[in-house]
C-alpha cells in the first residue's frame, strides 16, 4: 500500500463510517496506517467530545468464577487463585469513597460468582440507587437470564458491560471451553439492549488465533448490535492459564483498532483500558489520542487489587482510589484532555 492509497482509504472510513472488508483488513494489517488513523479518530472525536474523557470509577466486587474462559486468570480452574468477595457495607464504601471523588458512574464488575444471586445483587444495586440517587450504576457480572438482566434494571442498574470476545464462533470455541457459547453470549447483549440498559460490549485484541478477517468480524457484529461503549484492549497471557505461553496483543495494533473505531463509531464510548496501560507506560494515553475517550480508575479497595488478577503485571493495584484518580487526571492532562466528573452519557448524532 502506498501513502495515497492508505490517506484515502482513511478518508473513506471516516466519511462513510464503513469500508469493505478487504478495506479494512488492509486499515487492520497496515502498521504504517497507524499514525494518521490517530490524527484523523482525533479530529472526529474533538468534534464531537472535545478534549472530554470521562471516568468511571471500577469496583472489581468478586474474583470467584464458575467459567473456566482459557485466557482469564480468575478462571475456576486457576487453583492459586486466592479468592475473595467484597461484602455489601465494602462495595458502599467504595461508592462513598468514589462519589467523593467526583466519580458519577460506579462499574460493578466480577466473575460469574454464584453467591451474589438475583436477590443478593438487586439488593446492592437498590442500595447504591438510594443512596446515590444521580451516578449511573453499570454492572459487568458475565452471562445471564433475560429475567435477572431486567431485575437488576428494575433494581436500579441502568448499564451493563458485556465484551462480545470475539464475534466468530469458531475463534470463540478456540478461546472458551465447550460449555459457553457464542450464541448465547450474543443474546445476552440485544437482550441487555431490548430491556434499556445502556450497553458495552468489546473484544481482546491478539487473543490467541484471532486472524484478521475475526477483527473484521468483531467490527461487523459491532455494527450490528450498535453498542454505547466499546471495550478492547490487548490480551495478556496469565501464567496460570492454558495460554500461558501465547504472545501479548500489540501495542499499535489495539491503537490502530481504537482509531478505526472512532471513525466508524464516531459517538461511541471507548474507554483507554488499564489491559492497555499495562503493556506500555504510557498505553492509556497513547488510546486517548488515537480516539479514547473513557479511563476507569480503580476504586477497589487496595487489599484486593492484586487477587483480580486477570493476567501479568496489572497495573493500579497498588494505589489508594484517591491516588489512582489523581494519576490518571495528570495523565489525561499530559495527553491533552480533561476529565469531565459528570455521569457522561453517550451522545446519539
Ligand atoms: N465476568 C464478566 C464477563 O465475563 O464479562 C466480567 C469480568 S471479565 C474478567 C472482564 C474482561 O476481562 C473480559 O471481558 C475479558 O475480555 C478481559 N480479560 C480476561 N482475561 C484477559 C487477559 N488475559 N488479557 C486481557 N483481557 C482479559
Ligand atoms: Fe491507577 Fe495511575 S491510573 S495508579
Amino acid at each position: 500500500m502506498t501513502n495515497p492509497e492508505i490517506t484515502e482509504l482513511i478518508a473513506k472510513l471516516r466519511d462513510e463510517r464503513n469500508l469493505s472488508d478487504e478495506g479494512l483488513a488492509t486499515l487492520i494489517d497496515c502498521e504504517d496506517a497507524t499514525e494518521l488513523l490517530g490524527i484523523e479518530a482525533d479530529k472526529v472525536r474533538r468534534k464531537i467530545y472535545g478534549d472530554a474523557v470521562y471516568i468511571r470509577g471500577l469496583i472489581e466486587m468478586t474474583n470467584y468464577c464458575k467459567n473456566d474462559c482459557f485466557y482469564c486468570g480468575i478462571r475456576r480452574s486457576n487453583t492459586s487463585a486466592t479468592r475473595y468477595r467484597l461484602t455489601e457495607e465494602e462495595i458502599m464504601e467504595c461508592c462513598r469513597e468514589g462519589y467523593s471523588l467526583g466519580f458519577r458512574t460506579f462499574v460493578l464488575q466480577g466473575g460469574e460468582d454464584l453467591y451474589f444471586n438475583d436477590e443478593r445483587m438487586c439488593g446492592i444495586v437498590a442500595n447504591i440507587r438510594k443512596n446515590f440517587p444521580d451516578v449511573a450504576i453499570t454492572l459487568s457480572l458475565g452471562e445471564k437470564s433475560r429475567e435477572s438482566y431486567q431485575k437488576l434494571f428494575d433494581a436500579g442498574a441502568n448499564r451493563y458491560l458485556l465484551r462480545h470476545e470475539t464475534a466468530d464462533n469458531e475463534h470463540y470455541h478456540k478461546i472458551h471451553p465447550a460449555e459457553l457459547s457464542p450464541e448465547n453470549r450474543k443474546k445476552c447483549l440485544f437482550d441487555l439492549k431490548e430491556i434499556g440498559y445502556q450497553v458495552g460490549s468489546g473484544f481482546m485484541v491478539g487473543s490467541p488465533f484471532q486472524t484478521t478477517e475475526n477483527l473484521v468480524a468483531d467490527l461487523r457484529f459491532l455494527q450490528e448490535l450498535d453498542p454505547d461503549m466499546i471495550g478492547i484492549g490487548p490480551f495478556i497471557p496469565h501464567e496460570k492459564t492454558p495460554f500461558a505461553d501465547k504472545k501479548q496483543g500489540e501495542l499499535t495494533l489495539v491503537l490502530r483498532m481504537v482509531s478505526i473505531l472512532r471513525l466508524m463509531f464516531p459517538h461511541a464510548l471507548l474507554p483507554a483500558t488499564t489491559a492497555l496501560g499495562t503493556i506500555h507506560p504510557q498505553g492509556r494515553e497513547l488510546g486517548l489520542k488515537a480516539g479514547a475517550n473513557v479511563v476507569m480508575p480503580n476504586l477497589s479497595p487496595v487489599s484486593v487489587r492484586k487477587l483480580y488478577d486477570l493476567y501479568e503485571n496489572k497495573i493500579c493495584t497498588g494505589e489508594e482510589s484517591a491516588q489512582c484518580r489523581g494519576c490518571l487526571e495528570m495523565r489525561v492532562k499530559n495527553a491533552g484532555y480533561h476529565i469531565i466528573t459528570d455521569i457522561g452519557n453517550v451522545k446519539r448524532s
